[in-house]
Formats: C-alpha cells, sequence, structure tokens
C-alpha cells in the first residue's frame, strides 16, 4: 500500500469536482447513512458531477456496519449496473467510510473509493489509513481488509452538526495523537475548549492531528510494528467499549479511549515513570469533558477477560501501547493480571 494523503479543503464542492475528475456520473454510487442523507448530502448534492449518481442509503448507528447492510449495498451495485470501474463516494462518519471501503474493495474483486469524513472522529482517525471492516457475531471490526481509498476529504464545516458528545468522541483520538507525538501538540490539544468550540481552532488541530495518523501510518501500513502506537489507550478502552455493549449501556468509541487513556497512562506511569502531572491533566480533562465509566471491583474479572480476547495480542498476553513520555512510546508491552488490577483500582479511587 501506497501512502494515502488526506486533503482538508475549505471548498467541498471544489474538491468533490477534482477528486471524481471526469468519472461519468451515472457510474457513480454515494454511499450515505440517514443523518449523512439530511446534514451532508445537500452540500454536495447539485454538483454536476453528480448529476446522475446512484445515492445510497443505510441506517445510521454502528449496529448496521454489519454483514446484512454490506449485502444491501452488494446488491444495489450489482443491480444497478455497478462494473469494475465504478467509482463509490463513501460521506459520512467512520461507519460509513468502514463499511463502505469494504464493500467497494470486495465488489467485483475491488473499485475505487472515496472517503468524505463527515464526523471528528472519522476525519482523524477512520477516514484514512486504508482500514475497512464490518463487526461480526458482536466483535468489532472482525472482517475487513486493508486498501487505500483513491483520496479522503475532509470538510470541517460538517462537524458543525454534530452533536457535543460526537465532537467529544472524536477528539479522545485527537489528544491520543497529541501524546504519541510532541508536549507542544499536547499542549495545544489539552488546552482546547470542549464546553464551547471554536470550530477555527478545531480545523487547525484537525490538521495536525491527520498528519500525526499519516506520519505513523507511512512508516507501517500494515501495522506490523510502529502503527501499533495508535492502540494507545485502546486495550482498555476496548475492554470498556465491549463491556458497556454486553450490559446494554453502550457509550461512544472515543470516551471509551479516553478511559483507556486514563488507565494505560497510569500504567505507563508504574512501568515507565511517566510523569505525573500530565496524567492528572488528562484525569481533569476526562473528568470536565467524559465522566467517568462505571463498573465495580466485581467486574475486573469481565474487562480482564475482554482484554485476553483483544485482536490486537498475538500470543497469549496482551498487548499494550505505552509511554516513557509524552512522544516517547514503548509499543509490544504486557501487563500481568495483578498489574492490570491495580490500574482498575486506581480508576476507581479517582
Ligand atoms: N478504519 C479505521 O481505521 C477506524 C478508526 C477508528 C474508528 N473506526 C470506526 O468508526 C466508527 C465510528 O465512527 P464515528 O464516530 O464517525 O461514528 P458514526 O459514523 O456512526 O457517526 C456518529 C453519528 O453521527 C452521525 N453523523 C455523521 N456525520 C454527521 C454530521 N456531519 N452531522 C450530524 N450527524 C452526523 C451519524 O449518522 C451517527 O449517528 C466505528 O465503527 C469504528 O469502528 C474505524
Ligand atoms: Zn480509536
Amino acid at each position: 500500500m501506497s501512502q494515502q494523503v488526506a486533503i482538508i479543503c475549505t471548498d467541498i464542492k471544489e474538491a468533490v469536482l477534482r477528486a471524481v475528475g471526469n468519472h461519468p456520473s451515472s457510474d457513480i454510487f454515494i454511499l450515505t447513512d440517514d443523518n449523512t442523507l439530511n446534514f451532508c448530502y445537500p452540500l454536495i448534492g447539485d454538483l454536476s458531477c453528480l448529476k446522475e449518481a446512484h445515492l445510497i442509503t443505510i441506517p445510521s448507528g454502528d449496529e448496521n456496519k454489519n454483514i446484512d447492510s454490506v449485502v444491501k449495498i452488494w446488491r444495489y451495485l450489482s443491480e444497478n449496473g455497478a462494473n469494475r470501474k465504478s467509482l463509490m463516494i463513501n460521506l459520512g462518519g467512520g461507519m460509513v467510510t468502514d463499511i463502505g471501503g469494504f464493500v467497494a474493495s470486495t465488489f467485483k474483486r475491488g473499485i475505487d473509493y472515496i472517503n468524505i469524513s463527515t464526523t471528528l472522529l472519522g476525519a482523524v482517525d477512520a477516514a484514512s489509513g486504508g482500514k475497512t471492516g464490518i463487526n461480526f457475531l458482536g466483535y468489532k471490526n472482525e472482517i475487513g481488509v486493508f486498501n487505500l481509498p483513491r483520496a479522503v476529504l475532509i470538510y470541517t464545516d460538517f462537524f458543525k452538526t454534530l452533536d457535543i458528545e460526537n465532537i467529544r468522541s472524536g477528539f479522545a483520538e485527537m489528544i491520543k495523537h497529541a501524546l504519541i507525538y510532541s508536549k507542544e501538540e499536547w499542549q495545544k490539544v489539552s488546552t482546547f475548549d470542549l464546553e464551547k468550540v471554536n470550530f477555527d481552532v478545531l480545523r487547525t488541530l484537525v490538521e495536525s492531528s491527520i498528519h500525526i495518523k499519516e506520519w505513523v501510518v507511512k512508516q507501517d501500513p500494515t501495522e506490523q510494528n510502529v502503527r501499533k502506537v495508535l492502540n494507545l489507550g485502546h486495550t482498555f478502552g476496548h475492554a470498556f467499549e465491549t463491556f458497556s455493549y454486553r450490559f446494554n449501556r453502550p457509550v461512544l468509541h472515543g470516551y471509551a479511549v479516553m478511559w483507556g487513556l486514563l488507565c494505560e497512562l497510569y500504567l505507563s506511569h508504574m512501568k515507565f515513570g511517566f510523569p505525573q502531572e500530565y496524567l492528572l491533566k488528562l484525569k481533569n480533562l476526562t473528568k470536565a469533558y467524559y465522566g467517568m465509566f462505571s463498573f465495580n471491583c466485581k467486574d475486573y474479572e469481565v474487562l480482564y477477560e475482554l482484554m485476553t480476547h483483544d485482536k490486537k495480542n498475538e500470543s497469549e498476553d496482551i498487548n499494550f501501547t505505552l509511554l516513557s513520555d509524552i512522544g516517547d512510546f514503548q509499543i509490544n508491552q504486557t501487563a500481568s493480571k495483578e498489574e492490570i488490577f491495580e490500574v482498575l483500582d486506581f480508576y476507581l479511587s479517582l
């Protein structure tokens, strides 16, 4: 896989025109969910290059990132004359770009696709990097392929119709990017006001966050080594996320990542002396904007069990990315059950 560079645009119509080029509009298939159909499609729908494009809409929500939706989209493509030269445009958040990317990568052994990210989480994370996929048998992203889109377009005005929870969810990945990258980035991101969002400032932070992800993916497109740094916060985070679904109180991905970051920075402190001042700042940020995930010590075994099943593990051991300082990461780390319980004790003491 070669490198994909996201285009951060000020004029979305101009960017779509360029990305589509002279592709016949009747051979373009635009995938949306019901929210992006309402809020985002109108911003590009009247473009002449999309005049005869087909519109496919699936219900919103991660529970629809499944094989039934894939079949529905494959069927639409088949029945409406899509061929190997057809182009898909995925207009949506991570749910739409993940499933749309997967459909495009598998239909007739792969057709070109463009991701237009309409959520903050999608922009800084899901839309670029070439990971596509769906949930299967209750496991997140169980089926999928690595395949880069023809283009990734980011237009931050789309985020203005997002609810504050989805802004904060995406922002958690930006906090993660800052932590793995530099103190300068951390300083900018950790002082951003998530109460009253300034979209101009957010735009500049999104740009640098995307560059950090691209800087990582470029070095290791298929996650053999360095890309694992992007898993910071995600071992505990995925356990919280799956736990929340299992017990019917679902949380947004980025919220689980924030709680996971808190746990993994504490583990980093225990094992590598990660500085306490940043841990404290992260705790304050989490409490102010995300609240805390509620569980008790009776849940430790379940959370531990979920971590042992994480697909990032390559052996019996639970795999972590940890930090000895901001910007100074340690991939392929592990922790004992006792250490993991100690981290959970710490979390519950906050
Ligand atoms: N491929 C990757 O590398 C990668 C990385 C991170 C996350 N993901 C995946 O991304 C998904 C989560 O992405 P997400 O947080 O963007 O969720 P999402 O796509 O479900 O969007 C969240 C909600 O916002 C709505 N929405 C989207 N754009 C909107 C807009 N502009 N205005 C108003 N509402 C809008 C959606 O309809 C949905 O209800 C998960 O499936 C996760 O597994 C993938
Ligand atoms: Zn994530």
